[in-house]
């Protein structure tokens, strides 16, 4: 018997899927208790780290981190019990906040529109420190950095313990897209794939991400193109422009049976290399085997150096991450070959060298300006193009 065809090809980060998403019996429990508990209200951010883990992206995860978790990120960039996590799963509330709350209770979790949403067993309240997390997780302290930003506005205090999510609910906007792990294992195990290629992005698809993911596809069975629509910085495109951009890419330019595209809930914290490290891990749990790992990834300003996001995994044994990461050079249209290349396969000088950054690319669109047919497919910047003018 193939017991390949059975069994997904990579368990998931320690081992089990989590799933904290309530059972109906719970549910039933926790509706019951529902205006008896303190009420928490979460953040954009909080409530999608709250869904990752109820849904197994962030397994071994079954809620926001204890201290000693916390800190062995923070320093080592692995859980208490030496498993590899790079990035603080935290809930930080205000002091005035968290000094009525009991450790031990259950606390009720609503998003920021007060729907009740979760239940956190509050195991234990920590303080922590702010410069200190900045500094090892972001490479920096300074405020300008988005992700130190949001830990510098957060609150003193992280409350920590086991989470369930009330309801798995659609997405709003992408329900279609919606693919949680558990079903994109599903998908992988139908289609028999055996390698599969996890792509993150948080920007419009270009011809770069086109050529590094092609390149990817050449090696593997499938690709699970899969960028992040939790929050981002105010100038990033937002996921709706970027979703029509995707499926464009993907109507005219890619193998259908090739590639599934779904949604990454999570929230995007521009941390460089800690967060290439998160990233994987995270397709490692939706059942990727490889991930791609390209220029400056998850980077933000010149906070990083352009290769710093591939270097960092040498810092673990590949067995301990157990996701492949396929890592790539700064990729561009080069004119003299006539075509998509990196500086391993074309001989190119500067001038012969066609690339542009997303400021200058969302500068053009702004003004009107389509962003030549060498950077972005025609119909995507047609796209692009159309959604940012009806927003300026
Ligand atoms: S990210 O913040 O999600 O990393 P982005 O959507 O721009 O941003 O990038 C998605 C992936 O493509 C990342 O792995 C990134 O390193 C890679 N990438 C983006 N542009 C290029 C490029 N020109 N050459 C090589 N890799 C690139």
């Amino acid at each position: 018997m193939n017991m390949s065809l059975n069994t997904d090809t990579i368990a998931p980060h320690g081992g089990h899927l989590i799933n904290r998403i309530a059972t109906a019996k719970e549910k039933e429990e926790f509706l019951a208790q529902a205006n008896f508990l303190p009420r928490l209200q979460l953040d954009e951010r909080a409530t999608s780290d709250l869904i990752m883990i109820a849904i197994g992206g962030f397994s071994p995860l079954k809620g926001f981190m204890t201290q000693a978790d916390y800190e062995s990120v923070v320093d080592d960039m692995r859980l208490a019990n030496g498993l590899p996590w790079s990035v603080p799963i935290t809930l930080s509330v205000s002091e005035e906040v968290a000094a009525p709350l009991q450790e031990g209770s259950w606390i009720r979790l609503d998003d920021s529109d007060g729907n009740f949403i979760g239940v956190l067993e509050l195991n234990e309240k920590y303080r922590y420190n702010k410069v200190h997390e900045a500094v090892n997780v972001y490479r920096t302290d300074e405020d300008k950095h988005p992700g130190v930003k949001v830990v510098y506005e957060q609150g003193a205090i992280n409350l920590a313990g086991p989470v369930w999510l009330l309801e798995r609910e659609s997405h709003p906007l992408f329900p279609a897209y919606q693919i949680d792990p558990a079903a994109s294992r599903a998908m992988f195990r139908e289609k028999g794939w055996k390698t599969v290629v996890g792509f993150q992005t948080r920007n419009p698809i270009h011809r770069a991400h086109e050529y590094i993911i092609k390149c990817a596809l050449e090696i593997v069975d499938g690709l699970f193109l899969h960028p992040l629509v939790g929050a981002t910085k105010s100038d990033d495109i937002p996921a709706d422009v970027r979703m029509r951009c995707y499926e464009i890419m993907l109507e005219n330019y890619f193998p259908q049976d090739r590639v599934i595209l779904a949604i990454n809930p999570s929230a995007m914290r521009y941390a460089g290399p800690r967060e290439a490290i998160f990233h994987a891990l995270i397709r490692k749990n939706y059942g990727c085997t490889h991930f791609i790992v390209g220029r400056d990834h998850a980077g933000v300003g010149d906070y990083y150096g352009t290769y710093d996001a591939q270097y960092i995994f040498d810092q673990f044994k590949p067995e301990e991450l157990g996701i492949v990461p396929l890592k790539f050079e700064h990729a561009f249209y080069c004119t003299r070959t006539d075509q998509m290349a990196t500086s391993k396969t074309s001989p190119s000088t500067k001038e012969e060298r066609i690339h542009l950054s997303g400021t200058k690319v969302r500068e053009m669109l702004r003004r009107g300006e389509l962003p030549p047919p060498q950077f972005s497919r025609p119909k995507v910047a047609a796209e692009l193009a159309r959604a940012m003018q009806i927003e300026s």
